[in-house]
């Protein structure tokens, strides 16, 4: 077998979770074969898997014998499912591995620890399984596959002051030319399947590369075998742009260098392990970054690619960033200040990430990921600075990374991005040296704004050849089952009727049903017992009606909004309104009392101020629970920035005042944010009001806000309802005398509606396709406003394939007046319908007549 070329393909842990994927791995085989390429595999362990071994050696060395014994259970059942599907005996091929991994955990559970060596050995366990399951599986497939033990061919290397922990855990190895291993590669017959992560030490004990194992194993044997190629096939199509998550415009970057993908892959990309790049960029060996589900897409392609010229490659941005701010006057001239700096950081084991200086001021940045990091850490830091300067901390912020190459060639079309930045402070900016990056660190909350931003001036109609498509034009026809229901959209089958109600103008079109379908989806919640829409998403009187019918109640922000309803169903009992209003002035107030609803305190104020109102009341009391959540810094309505809420320190004046005035309060009310779709989150605002509740004897329910998100953005699953019932149910059964109440406005009309919008005109401007629609931000100011993304499709051209990349614009004089920005569109003009989907919440009831143009008018179908 030898003389052919080596290429080594590593799959990762869903790269080798299921048949479909293995089939996808003998595919890849039989292309590698017929190009006359000789392929050794390198594989993770199935997904999860590594991580459920963590576990169980955290529970055996907890001493819980039971508790490792379920978690195995758990790693058997993944494997099995894996070995069932492909036909394969799981105990014949990995009986033997069990029985070890269970002596050596027990082993662990009698010590109560666990030493490196034996760590090594146990999580080595996942990839010898995997392989084991993959090999058997490919020669029944008729692939002649050979298992090579990795542990057999990769030595690590001892480096003198490493700890034990370091050599077992953290392994180094050499990156050279190892002819000795080639030769023995070579005398293999066939397919040579290997594992990840894992390789022998001096002594011949198992050690593990560290995180990220798996790409570096790859990176070895390729360097080591000298091969043409390393593939990384992994569940994600390549490197992008942006991460895709948040910019779903973000363009797939075909081709990069090895110093850029370097770059990319330390500044928070986490496609590829930074470890992994330099033994093939030492010898020259191409990586290819390729998508298991979708073998069809292109992939990234990372070489000794120069391009010359400046580029940018891709916005980034990492969270959690702590800065350290140290002040002096005396640093001017002083020699050895940086030194004694610097040396305190060491003392207390935390790694510097960004430095900038200037005669005054040195500004340091600590990572989310730097060991260390932690409360007692920093205020020792804090307690040594102030000896020789005046220190402080400043976060939680974001680092956002511009990569490239001749980045300072660039720098002036960078700042349109800064203005938003008047009223917000960019505490540092850093150049990298290499002219490979510059970032700012600015607080957490203006990132995603920040990335935006940049990502649009840097991409939008970016023709360089090396960008591919963007990730939703990827993933738009691969949305996941969750979201079926949802993106099967109702307007599907209502081209027609839509086109023609377009004709009289921009018209916002609610489908009925379908806010009868969310209505049911929630109400049917067993353990919720009373479900009120928030009325300001969509204050239309046919939805009142329907939601009227359905058994829901409303959730009321404005005196207005009450008379609303209240004049659409006059029938309402107005103890099912609710009113929640935020700093409304007394009369408010006294109104609210005066039309019989059910009224929330959001502030200390009336209540010590204007008693009289709420004397002999039943009232709720909005309290803050401390972090807010939701689809952007605007719509997160808790914590000291947020305006709504009480504190919980200021619960017992509360308290107090509403005894001395016989105030009964009788509910208790969060609201964290907007847009939110973690299951978790309504029951872990039950848990904050059930535990400040105990001092409120009157308490016969919890509000436990709205926020029910819909998928909007690509890619994005739908939330979970069965989970947020199960999390409730739990509540409901540790408080079975508390009423849960729910007060969601988006989930119920959001996918009910769509704007629809005649384009005008079209205009190319350097390389940006614009395409005026007759309605922009005067109906639709999420975009503008959250930087929200709502889809959009040509309605009059629904059948054909969408073909043209252009951004959709209003008439509006406004720069923020985009409706999308790189849409892929079945090519628009003059005439054609654009749609802009899921638009039922929050577009016509924000809408304005900003420029004196009319917003939209809005139409309930039955
Ligand atoms: N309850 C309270 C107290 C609220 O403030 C809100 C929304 C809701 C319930 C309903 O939240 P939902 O279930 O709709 O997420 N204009 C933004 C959303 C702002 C929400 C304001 N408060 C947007 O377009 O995304």
């Amino acid at each position: 077998m030898s003389g052919q070329p080596w290429v080594v393909l590593k799959f990762g842990g869903t790269s080798v979770s299921s048949a479909e994927r293995w089939s996808t791995i003998a595919d890849r085989v039989a292309q590698c074969q017929e190009a006359g390429e000789r392929p050794l595999l390198v594989c993770s362990a199935v997904s999860q898997v590594s991580n459920m071994l963590e576990l169980a050696i955290q529970r055996a060395v907890g001493g819980s014998e039971a508790g490792f014994r379920e978690v195995l259970g758990k790693i058997r059942d993944a494997n099995q499912r894996l070995a069932s599907e492909l036909g394969v005996d799981l105990d014949e091929v990995a009986g033997g591995i069990f029985a070890d991994l269970e002596r050596l955990l027990l082993g662990c559970a009698l010590l109560g620890e666990v030493s490196p060596k034996q760590h090594a050995r146990i999580l080595s366990a996942g990839e010898l399984i995997s392989t084991r399951i993959g090999a058997q599986a490919l020669n029944q497939m008729g692939v002649a596959a050979t298992l090579v033990d990795a542990r057999e061919v990769l030595q690590t290397r001892t480096i003198a002051g490493h700890s034990t922990a370091a050599r077992y855990l953290e392994a180094q190895l050499d990156d050279a030319f190892d002819p000795a291993l080639a030769q023995r590669l070579n005398a293999e017959p066939s397919v040579v399947v290997t594992q990840g992560f894992i390789a022998r030490t001096t002594e011949g004990d198992t050690a593990l590369l560290g995180r990220g194992g798996s790409d570096t194993s790859a990176a070895l044997f390729a360097a080591k075998i000298g091969a043409i190629r390393c593939e990384i096939w992994t569940d994600v199509p390549g490197m992008f742009t942006a991460d895709p998550r948040r910019i779903p415009h973000a363009r797939l970057i075909r081709q990069l260098g090895y110093d850029e993908a370097q770059e990319l892959a330390t500044m928070g990309a986490k496609v590829l392990h930074p470890r992994c790049i330099a033994p093939l960029a030492k010898q020259g060996i191409p990586l290819h970054i390729r998508c298991t589900p979708h073998p069809e897409w292109p992939g990234t392609e990372i070489g000794a690619v120069s391009h010359g010229g400046p580029a940018v490659h891709a916005v980034s941005a990492k969270r959690g960033v702590t800065l350290v701010r140290m002040d002096t006057v005396g640093m001017w001239q002083q020699v050895g200040f940086l030194a004694n700096v610097f040396t305190c950081f060491e003392r207390h084991g935390l790694s510097v990430d960004l430095v900038s200086t200037s005669e005054t001021n040195v500004t340091v940045s600590l990572d989310a990921s730097s060991a260390n990091r932690d409360e007692a850490s920093l205020t020792g830091l804090l307690n040594d600075l102030s000896s020789i300067c005046e220190a402080r901390t400043i976060g939680p912020c974001s680092a956002v990374s511009v990569v490239g190459r001749n980045i300072r060639a660039m720098l002036h079309r960078l700042g349109p991005a800064f203005e938003a930045f008047e009223e917000h402070q960019v505490h540092l900016v850093t150049q990298a040296a290499s002219d490979l990056n510059l970032t700012v660190v600015v607080d957490e909350g203006q990132a995603e704004r920040l990335v935006s931003t940049l990502h649009s001036l840097m991409f939008e109609g970016n023709s360089d050849d090396r960008l591919g498509p963007s990730w939703n034009s990827l993933t738009e026809k691969q949305v996941d089952e969750a979201q079926v229901e949802a993106r099967t959209r109702w307007w599907q089958e209502d081209q027609k009727r839509l086109l023609s109600l377009a004709a009289a103008g921009p018209t916002y079109v609610i489908h009925g049903p379908t806010v009868d379908w969310a209505a049911r989806a929630l109400t049917s919640l067993d353990p919720v017992d009373r479900v009120l829409y928030a009325v300001k998403a969509n204050p239309h009187p046919e939805i009142i009606k329907r939601l009227h019918a359905a058994g829901v109640g409303f959730e009321c922000v404005s005196i207005g909004e009450i008379e609303r309803v209240l004049e659409t169903v006059p029938e309402l009992d107005p103890q099912h309104i609710l009113f929640t209003p935020n700093f409304a002035s007394r009369a408010e107030y006294e109104a609210g009392f005066a039309l019989g609803v059910r009224v929330g305190l959001d502030a200390l104020h009336p209540l010590r101020s204007w008693p009289e109102v709420f004397a002999g009341q039943s009232i709720q009391v909005r309290v803050d629970p401390g972090t807010g959540k939701g689809h952007h810094d605007h719509v997160r309505t808790a914590g000291a920035r947020s305006k709504f809420g009480i504190s919980e320190v200021d619960l017992p004046e509360v308290n107090a005042l509403a005894a001395q005035h016989d105030v009964k309060v009788v509910g208790l009310h969060a609201h964290a944010g907007s847009g939110i779709l973690t299951p978790g989150h309504w029951s872990e605002m039950a848990a904050i009001l059930t535990r400040v509740g105990a001092q409120f004897p009157d308490l016969e329910y919890l509000d436990l806000g709205g926020g029910l998100g819909v998928p909007e953005r690509p890619g994005q699953s739908a939330l979970d309802l069965e989970g947020v019932r199960r999390g409730l149910e739990k509540v409901k059964a540790a408080h079975p005398r508390l009423a849960i109440w729910i007060e969601p406005g988006r989930f119920l009309v959001a996918l009910a509606g769509v704007l629809l919008a005649r384009v005008t005109q079209r205009k190319t401007k350097s390389n940006i396709q614009y395409v005026g629609v007759e309605t922009g931000m005067n109906s639709l100011i999420r975009p503008a406003l959250y930087g929200a993304w709502h889809d959009i499709v040509n309605l009059s051209k629904l059948r054909e394939e969408p073909n043209e990349v252009v951004t959709v614009v209003g008439p509006i004089c406004e720069s923020a007046d985009t409706l999308g920005r790189d849409r892929l569109l079945a090519s628009p003009s003059e005439g054609d319908i654009l749609l802009v989907d899921v638009t039922g919440a929050y577009g016509r009831s924000m809408s304005s007549q900003y420029n004196l143009r009319e917003p939209a008018r809005e139409v309930v179908l039955d």
